[in-house]
């Protein structure tokens, strides 16, 4: 079924927040448009915006900026996803990830989920490589790395992509199972 009253905004830097956003727009039959080239008059034809961003250094990169845009717009309902290089089975990580971008009131009304994506260092932006390279140092040089530094020292070595269709599903039933959502 075609949802009219629904648009998912993507920020994406190297392409994986992008790839989640065009997957859940085409599951859903919704809009979808890059966050750049929306205004609140835009989002005002609609009734539920999904905005999907990166994690980038702990923070939903963008957030702030685009829940400005939202209160701005008359839409009722918005719905935040984050793709990020930390596995979704890091529960504890992800979880931290949340209590600091969210407020205890948007962590329940904002309905927020994470997936798993990956690194892609043929096309990061110069700053955001450097960024990588800061970590990398500052890792490295680290005494008594836990399990997790050291998982985390390993897996920023190179690119690597863990995407997958699979890690848009808990948001999809979400959207179904909601019977608002299916209205126009
Ligand atoms: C500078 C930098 C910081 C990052 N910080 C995090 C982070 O805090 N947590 C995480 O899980 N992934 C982090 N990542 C990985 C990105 O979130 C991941 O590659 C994301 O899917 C990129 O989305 P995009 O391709 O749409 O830009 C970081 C990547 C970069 C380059």
């Amino acid at each position: 079924m075609k949802q009219n009253n629904m648009i998912v905004i993507y920020k994406s830097s190297t392409g994986f927040t992008k790839r989640y956003a065009e997957l859940v727009a085409k599951e859903m039959g919704c809009a979808i448009e890059d966050y750049r080239n929306v205004s609140s008059g835009m989002l005002s034809k609609y009734d539920i915006v999904i905005f999907g961003t990166r994690a980038h250094a702990g923070r939903a990169d963008g957030f702030q900026k685009a829940k400005r845009l939202f209160e701005k717009s008359n839409i009722s309902k918005m719905i935040l996803f984050v793709t990020g290089a930390t596995p979704n089975a890091a529960a504890e990580i992800v979880e931290t990830f949340w209590r600091q971008n969210l407020s205890a009131e948007e962590m329940t009304k904002i309905p927020h989920f994470y997936m798993q994506s990956g690194l892609c260092y043929e096309k990061m932006s110069l700053p955001d490589r450097l960024m990588m390279k800061v970590a990398a140092i500052m890792i490295r040089h680290k005494k008594n790395k836990t399990e997790q530094d050291l998982g985390f020292e390993e897996g920023i070595k190179s690119s690597f992509d863990n995407s997958s269709k699979e890690y848009i599903e808990p948001l999809i039933s979400y959207l179904r199972t909601n019977a608002q959502y299916n209205k126009k």
